[in-house]
């Protein structure tokens, strides 16, 4: 099956267009069920999208917001993506914090932390052998991980457990990230990715030769990029 890419002049086109898109995705969506699902990332380029987004008119009552990966900081910590996601957007719409489904991050104790996480999405996707997700956001970032799956970490490799906490040497730190499997058990799955010092580690994902444990996001299943010319192009 051919994966569609999307290309943009620019980032803000690729915004609008996957707020487009996201939109139409809660539409149709809830002319099927009840609820609509959706992974978040971190990072800065899925950021603007939830800006964007806070200005759209949605039925904020009917989405449930997840998170696809998170640091292993306190929620108000400056590198937290719960506290990025809340400014970007939940803070300015009318959710419920019923809707609002984040990682009860415990810097002491990630095992127990991330287990308690996989416990909320096995409640919210009762039934699933891997989350049956609306919608999964992703980015990628130049080493070609996603999510917090990042290069010859312990994640890569688990397919039992749905969310994981996760060892990253470079950080010298835990990040706490679902698993290639639960991320690809999404109906959609769409990364967004934009800037030239993207190319590289892009090129090295798409090429059918490369060591997914070098580049990670390999190990995912998209339904469409969502990227820009310089992301593609050289020169
Ligand atoms: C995180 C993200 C991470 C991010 C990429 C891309 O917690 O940082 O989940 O996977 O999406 O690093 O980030 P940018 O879009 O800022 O390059």
């Amino acid at each position: 099956m051919s994966i569609p890419f999307q290309t943009f002049s620019d980032v803000a086109e690729l915004h609008q267009a996957t707020a487009d898109a996201f939109c139409e995705a809660v539409e149709t969506t809830l002319q099927q069920q009840a609820v609509f699902r959706v992974s978040l990332s971190g990072g800065s380029t899925p950021k603007r999208l939830y800006e964007l987004l806070s200005e759209r008119d949605l039925p904020w009552d009917q989405i449930h917001w997840f998170w696809g990966d998170e640091r292993n900081v306190p929620p108000n910590h400056q590198d937290s993506n719960a506290r990025m996601v809340r400014e970007a957007i939940l803070d300015r719409i009318n959710v419920s914090e019923s809707n609002v489904h984040t990682v009860d991050v415990n810097v002491e104790d990630p095992a127990h932390a991330a287990a308690a996480y996989c416990e909320t999405l096995q409640q919210h996707f009762q039934g699933d052998e891997y989350p049956a997700w609306d919608l999964v956001l992703l980015g990628m970032g130049d080493d070609g991980h996603t999510a917090s799956l990042f290069p010859h970490t312990d994640a890569l490799g688990v397919s039992d457990r749905w969310f994981v906490e996760n060892w990253v040497e470079k950080f010298d730190a835990y990040r706490y990230t679902l698993t290639a499997p639960a991320i690809n058990s999404g109906k959609r799955i769409w990364f967004l990715v934009s800037g030239a010092n993207k190319r590289s580690a892009l090129k090295c994902v798409l090429d059918d030769l490369s060591d997914p444990h070098q580049y990670p996001s390999k190990l995912i299943q998209p339904t469409k990029w969502f990227m820009t010319q310089d992301t593609q192009q050289a020169g």
